[in-house]
């Protein structure tokens, strides 16, 4: 009985959240924009890169399973100064209770500057978009990129992640430097993590 129940536990906590990821993918692929959840190999060349200062926040964007959560927690950042925002209910849910500490922020990373807790305003050391850019129009990604320079001190930089040989964002249109500062062929598929800054 107990070796079933403890089974069962080790299959949700390995395939779970695969399988999770797999089911929204399902429900809604352009919104998830990946497969599969992002591999702890690529969680911490992120995390690797995060710049905060002691008082300063870090937002994610598009939080799914966790995966990046969890590593930005391993890295150091204090889960009191940790926000993801997740667009999809089940998902916000999932986070909830599997990375307890963190706030999640349930709804569209595009109003992340009203989403986001007052004190914070000003006060994030590095955004994190987790979400697909790439599939949104260049109006769309424009009022992204300003609603993130809108809650960080000026001078800081955000990062996105990408299966993409180049840059995620077409960053001269949007007046941004651009430099890729990492990359993991321990993914599925292999992924570089880009940063990216007003000119
Ligand atoms: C490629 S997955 C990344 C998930 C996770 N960060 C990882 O690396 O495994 C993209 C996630 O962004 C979420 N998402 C997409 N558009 C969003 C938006 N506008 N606001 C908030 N979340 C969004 C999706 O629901 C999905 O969970």
């Amino acid at each position: 009985m107990s070796l079933a129940r403890d089974s069962a536990a080790i299959f949700e906590k390995t395939a779970g959240p695969a399988l999770l990821f797999l089911k929204r993918w399902m429900a809604n692929p352009l919104v998830m924009g990946s497969i599969t959840p992002s591999s702890a190999s690529l969680a911490r060349v992120i995390a690797r890169n995060v710049r905060r200062e002691e008082d300063e926040a870090v937002v994610e964007f598009g939080g799914g399973t966790g995966s990046v959560t969890r590593a930005l927690l391993e890295s150091g950042v204090p889960a009191s100064r940790l926000f993801s925002v997740e667009i999809d209910p089940e998902l916000a849910a999932y986070l909830r209770r599997e990375v307890p500490g963190v706030t999640v922020l349930e709804g569209d990373a595009r109003r992340i500057r009203e989403m986001l807790p007052n004190p914070f305003v000003g006060k994030v050391g590095t955004v994190i978009v987790g979400i697909p850019m790439v599939l949104l129009p260049s109006e769309a990604q424009q009022s992204i990129v300003d609603e993130i320079f809108s809650i960080m001190p000026k001078g800081r930089r955000f990062l996105a992640l990408t299966y993409a040989i180049g840059a995620p964002l077409k960053y001269e249109a949007l007046g941004l430097n651009a430099k890729r500062v990492g990359f993991t062929p321990a993914n599925i598929p292999p992924a570089s993590v880009w940063a990216f800054w007003k000119r």
